[in-house]
């Protein structure tokens, strides 16, 4: 299975911060909003990543995560010319996925609970047996998002894209599992009514087919997308208070990377060395110090 971090778009709801800056370079308390989101590819342990982003931004990209070595994995880059909507990564994208299975995760999401690994795994496991997974988590504004509806037995029955009468008040989150079909569906697609190739329009090929399945995230999952001034807020103000009350960090690249086995002690501490002055560095010292390790 390939990953893919969707970092583009124009951060509109977030200028004058984004007038010279990509908004998934913004930081989020500690470290740039990227490593949220590309955290959740690495705990699902793929390794062959794709970063698409504006031509203007992609340098940026490159220079803060290089190829991937020092995560153990590779990673790719590709522009995005002009907005055209999420699903329209999956057409970017298809040399890439070359009909292979898919992870994509949106740039600005953050998930954070304990648990997560093992439902990432059960998606791509779904993925190879030709199923495809959206994850959902209740929010209170569901008329800003992707809506799913669901009948009495938690089924998906329908997908609604920012609908004005919410079916529900389970929202799609950006991070979609998808079988190697992506790339065939998305090219019949039609823009919508903004002008966007919507990925609730590509996810409905799939449920339409009756191949989509849904994973809940319930209370202990928190998942929060921070394109707006108070939810880019929020989002550090979660983080901060999660690290400092028990001492540890989210998202912490290089640590999943060693604890996947993907970096030896040494990397992991040479990483450590050269953030030494912050918390983030300090952390990744103490995990390779570590006897025993708990995984995710
Ligand atoms: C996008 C998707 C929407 C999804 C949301 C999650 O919306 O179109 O279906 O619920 O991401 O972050 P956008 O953030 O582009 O408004």
């Amino acid at each position: 299975m390939k990953g893919i971090v969707l970092a583009g778009g124009s951060g509109s709801r977030l200028v004058p911060m984004t007038q010279v800056l990509s908004k998934q370079l913004l930081p989020i308390y500690d470290k740039p909003m990227i490593y949220y989101p590309l955290s959740v590819l690495l705990l699902a342990g793929l390794s062959d990543i794709l970063i698409i982003s504006t031509p203007r931004d992609l340098p940026a990209f490159e220079n803060l995560l290089g190829d991937g070595s020092r995560l153990g994995i590779k990673l790719s880059y590709l522009a995005q010319e002009k907005p055209g909507g999420l699903a329209q990564a999956y057409l970017l994208a298809k040399d890439f996925l070359a009909g292979d299975a898919s992870m994509m995760v949106l740039g600005d999401n953050l998930f954070f609970g304990n648990g997560l690994t093992p439902l990432l795994h059960q998606a791509t496991a779904s993925a190879h047996q030709g199923k495809s997974t959206v994850f959902l988590t209740q929010v209170s504004d569901p008329e800003g998002f992707g809506i799913a509806e669901l009948d009495g037995e938690g089924k998906l029955i329908s997908l609604e894209e920012k609908p004005e009468h919410p079916k529900s008040n389970f929202c799609v989150t950006g991070l979609y599992v998808l079988d190697g079909r992506a790339s065939d569906f998305a090219e019949h697609l039609k823009p919508s009514k903004r002008g966007e190739l919507e990925i609730t329009d590509l996810l409905d090929q799939y449920l339409r087919r009756g191949h989509l399945e849904r994973i809940v995230l319930g209370r202990g999952f928190t998942w929060m997308d921070t394109g707006t001034p108070e939810r880019l807020l929020d989002a550090a103000n979660f983080v901060q208070s999660v690290q400092k009350r028990h001492g540890t960090i989210i998202a912490a690249l290089e640590e999943i990377a060693y604890r996947k086995g993907r970096i030896s002690a040494q990397t992991l501490r040479d990483a450590g060395q050269a953030a030494i002055n912050t918390e983030y560095g300090q952390h990744l010292l103490r995990i390779a110090q570590e006897k025993s390790l708990t995984h995710d």
